[in-house]
């Protein structure tokens, strides 16, 4: 499976509200500069003008270039201290020992109580990425072979008509996600077009109930 939409009905007024009082937390993401330079040598598909891929604040090693469009930034509600750390490293550790921040967890009562009630059988990582005028520019997250730390539940409260963009190698196609919630396989390339306002993903990993064994 690449990409499930659910459909699901929750609050998404509360959420973001919820989300955007832990605005402290924000922590900058600016995207390597291995995947600007592999889109615009047109090996993986843009989802922006090579004006854009420009113009976006990048990470080359351990430098941060800054430029006129703003990096992506992130959160974690779930993980497994309350420190920020790579998305490599969080999905490499034991789902079962994860713990909510105890700084974020009552900022966010509704949204936690309604991750608690989706079909996992334990949930190990909850991370939020905001976008506020900017682009989440074409990327694979890590490949495993643990399917439970690629495919993950996708809540997304808001998205300012930008749509998440995956690409199938099996069609060779593009589907664009404008849903609120849906399962997504993040080791396919994927991104994100300019949001103009604000766009809320909180990507939720552990167990999945009667999907993978
Ligand atoms: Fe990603």
């Amino acid at each position: 499976m690449i990409v499930q939409d659910l459909k699901l009905d929750y609050n998404c007024d509360l959420v973001v509200k919820e989300i955007l009082s832990c605005r402290d937390f924000f922590v900058d993401i600016p995207p390597y500069k291995y995947w600007i330079d592999l889109a615009k040598k047109k090996k993986i598909f843009m989802v922006e003008t090579e004006d854009r891929y420009d113009s976006i604040t990048i990470q080359d090693k351990n430098q941060v270039i800054k430029k006129s469009v703003r990096p992506p930034q992130s959160f974690y509600i779930k993980s497994f201290n309350s420190d920020y750390q790579p998305y490599s490293k969080s999905k490499k550790t034991d789902f079962t020992k994860s713990c909510w921040n105890k700084q974020i967890e009552d900022k966010i009562i509704y949204t936690k109580t309604l991750i608690e009630t989706l079909p996992f059988e334990y949930i190990g990582l909850v991370r939020v990425f905001v976008l506020e005028n900017t682009f989440l520019p074409t990327h694979q997250d890590r490949i495993t072979s643990d399917a439970n730390s690629q495919l993950g539940l996708s809540l997304v409260p808001t998205h300012s008509g930008s749509p998440l963009m995956i690409y199938d190698p099996n069609s060779g196609k593009i589907e664009s996600v404008f849903s609120n919630s849906f399962l997504f396989d993040d080791s396919f390339l994927h991104g994100i077009p300019m949001v103009h306002g604000l766009r809320i993903d909180i990507r939720i990993f552990g167990k999945l109930k009667n999907l993978i064994d």
